[in-house]
């Protein structure tokens, strides 16, 4: 495997999810596969988890981490081919891509969407531009459209804590203030397409995800429907998709409650907010798998980091 860029490089999920969680039991048994290499972990948006678990995965394979807050930190950078650039940015893609290819040994990047440009953030415009000038494998820690490294950790979360062999699983939209992006609903529906489940996702009208992403999958519009029989609820906002980018409903009555979840897990990539997206009691539960997401975040990222330096080697 070159690249990781989308769930899509998954070849196989069950042996991948088989594979991270013996990797989970003896993190640091391949110390010696990363030594003398360097990660490059270049962030344009914020992260907590994604920032520290890739670097924890780095060092249990005996990598050496660096880490650049490139909107904060470094010159403005040009993606635009044949731009005169007498505006705000400074270096262009071709250059920065190329030089710190010389510095890593694989790159992982993070870059959100505008959300109000949808055919740019469907191009992938950041990421895209790093395959192709940067000369090393490529990691995406999030991307406009996808999060595979979340969709992964999920995905081993589930298969840890199923107690049947196709355990229902529902993708529901909850509220929130802002316009967030699609990239977590997006890479976990394509995550759970690849996995023996049953699975649904449940939003309000004008709020389903790409065509291109929910393929065969079902969708309900009415949220007590869906969550029958749940397993696994597994929640997020998102943006309209159709009326891109936009906030179209804030309806409390979508906040995962205790009394909604009944007997399933709950699951968040994190990070939530208490009483909007879901109640405290849902949280302070012990229906709730948040925390060992988290924690799994490190295991998916040290499995991907694995498989491209023995690809590489
Ligand atoms: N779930 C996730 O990607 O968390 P961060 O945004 O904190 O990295």
């Amino acid at each position: 495997m070159k690249h990781y860029t989308s769930i899509h490089d998954i070849d196989n999920i069950n042996s991948w999810i088989e594979e991270a969680k013996t990797l989970k039991s003896n993190p640091l048994k391949h110390l010696e596969l990363g030594r003398n290499k360097t990660l490059g972990l270049l962030f344009f948006n914020s992260s907590l988890r994604t920032r520290l678990s890739t670097q924890k995965a780095a060092l249990n394979l005996g990598m050496n981490p660096i880490v650049m807050n490139v909107s904060g930190d470094a010159w403005g950078i040009e993606f635009g081919d044949g731009t005169v650039m007498n505006g705000k940015t400074a270096e262009h893609i071709k250059e920065a891509a190329a030089v710190v290819s010389q510095y890593c040994d694989i790159i992982a990047v993070r870059a959100f969407p505008t959300l109000t440009d949808k055919v740019k953030d469907e191009s992938e415009e950041v990421l895209n531009a790093f395959k192709k000038y940067a000369s090393v494998p490529l990691v995406n820690m999030e991307s406009a459209t996808g999060h595979p490294l979340q969709a992964l950790t999920d995905a081993i979360t589930i298969s840890e804590h199923a107690k049947k062999t196709r355990p229902k699983v529902v993708l529901s939209w909850a509220p929130h203030i802002k316009a967030l992006p699609h990239a977590v609903a997006n890479s976990f529906t394509q995550a759970m397409q690849k996995m023996d489940v049953d699975f649904v996702i449940t939003n309000p009208e004008g709020y389903n995800l790409s065509p291109d992403v929910v393929g065969n999958t079902s969708v309900v519009h009415d949220q007590e429907e869906a969550f029958k029989d749940a397993d696994f609820v597994y929640v997020k906002n998102w943006s309209s998709y159709e009326n891109y980018g936009k906030v179209l409903n804030t309806d409390p009555n979508w906040m995962i409650t205790k009394e909604k979840l009944g007997d399933a897990k709950f699951m968040h990539c994190l990070p939530v907010r208490r009483n909007v997206i879901v109640e405290d009691a849902v949280l302070d539960s012990d229906s709730s798998l948040v925390i060992e997401q988290a924690n799994n975040r490190t295991y998916a990222a040290q499995l991907v980091l694995k498989k491209i330096l023995e690809s590489n080697n």
